[in-house]
């Protein structure tokens, strides 16, 4: 018997051509693997069409409580949205699927593992990373950054193999998805300057056809975690399916972002997020209540760490375990409901409450019984000033001089 590896199967025509090209180009049997992370594929059929396809088995799960749970959830805590605009759907789910992958090569023995990225883009590295992490003796396989078929050549390829291909017309997108969001990226998308065609779009209504009335929604959440939506308790894969269909109805998550991908180029891509740009804009809400100023601002640096670990493929490390410590703690207080206004493709909080909040009404109210010392600001504002007072006399205002306003300079004398 053949040595076997696993390949991670969507059931699209590349993996589906991988199957038959790895078992002639390398000789291993192939057990395909697809898992359900909320896609909204029918991963038993995908599962059947593997193994038509000539896999020698094949296997399907359900990992969406898994990649809520300790994907999405974690990445939410952290606030971590790529260059402050993505909420990191894709690169989520790789490390989670390439480290299921693993599991099943070392139930199935496999001596390798297959994925079918591009040499191009970011996922590559979040699936060899994790598998160089996790199982350092798996051989990686990566047919479409070896070979140079083009989609009529892989139709043809299968058709001599007789292997069924779907005459479904080709999307002019490159589509990834799961619970947490829309990747689209190619085709006319490639010119950062043409708006995004209605047509990109799948999971929100244009947002001119959005209902005329707001909708106002609930969001609960504890220690920084989405627990319950309009009052109800909710587990966080049906919470966010439903936030999923009830933002997008309102046209709120699109996304156009140009970003920086960490193989060196840019890349113009359109994502439909809309459970988790309300869930971002909810649980930002709570922190205003929750954290002090000082943790507060420290976290949108590890924000900012913490979401570009995820999108660099570093998921799977000690600096991750790191920052996931302090997120921890930085949201044990993190608790309450926030309430969101949902109109016309935007998420508006304009409400939130939380039993640990540290807004004070008795010192900050205007109207009469306030706790706060008016005449105590005198005097701090006294020492606050100092410095730059004593600047000011023995620096730049010294001999006479005028303060330089910065800004264009006007002509000089
Ligand atoms: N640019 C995103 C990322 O690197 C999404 C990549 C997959 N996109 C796609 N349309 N297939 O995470």
């Amino acid at each position: 018997m053949a040595e076997k590896i696993i390949l991670a199967y969507s059931g699209g025509l590349d993996t589906s051509v991988m199957v038959p090209w790895i078992k002639e180009k390398y000789g291993y049997d192939v057990v395909t693997y697809t898992c359900d992370l909320g896609q909204g594929d029918n991963i038993e059929a995908i599962r059947q069409k593997a193994l038509k396809t000539g896999a020698v088995d094949a296997v399907a799960e359900d990992a969406r409580n898994l990649f809520v749970d300790h994907f999405v959830f974690p990445a939410l805590m952290a606030g971590a949205l790529y260059e402050g605009k993505y909420p990191l759907a894709t690169a989520l789910g790789r490390p989670l699927i390439a480290k299921l992958m693993v599991d099943v090569a070392r139930k199935y023995e496999a001596k390798a593992v297959a994925h079918g990225c591009t040499g191009k883009g970011n996922d590559q590295v979040r699936f060899d990373v994790t598998f160089q992490t996790l199982a350092p003796d798996l051989k990686i396989v990566a047919p479409v950054r070896e070979w140079s078929m083009t989609r009529p050549q892989s139709i043809e390829f299968c058709k001599a193999r007789g292997i069924p291909v779907e005459a479904k017309p080709e999307s002019p997108y490159s589509i990834d998805q799961n619970l947490f969001g829309r990747s689209v990226e190619a085709g006319l998308l490639e010119d950062p300057w043409d708006e995004a065609p209605e047509e990109a779009f799948a999971w929100t209504t244009d947002p001119r056809k959005a209902p005329n009335e707001p909708e106002y929604i609930e969001i609960e959440f504890d220690h920084g975690v989405p627990i319950g939506l309009n009052g109800v308790k909710m587990d966080g894969v049906p919470l966010i399916e439903k936030l999923n269909k009830i933002a997008g109805a309102h046209g709120i998550g699109r996304i156009d972002h140009v970003e920086n991908r960490l193989v060196g180029i840019k890349s113009r891509e359109i994502y439909e997020a809309p459970g988790a740009v309300v869930l971002h804009e909810a649980h930002r809400e709570m922190e205003t209540l929750c954290l002090s100023k000082p943790a507060a601002r420290f976290k949108t640096m590890v924000s900012q760490e913490y979401a570009d670990l995820i999108y660099n493929g570093l998921w799977f490390g000690a600096f991750h375990q790191d920052l996931f410590a302090f997120v921890a703690s930085n949201q044990r207080f993190v608790s309450g409901v926030a309430r969101v206004k949902l109109y016309k493709g935007k998420a508006f909080v304009v409400g939130r409450k939380s039993e640990n909040s540290l807004y004070s009404k008795k010192l900050a109210t205007y109207d009469e019984g306030s706790d706060y010392d008016q005449a105590a600001a005198q005097g701090f504002i006294k020492l606050w000033g100092y410095g730059q007072q004593t600047q000011a006399k023995l620096q730049l205002l010294k001999g006479g001089r005028g303060f330089d306003l910065p800004g264009l300079a006007g002509p000089k004398e």
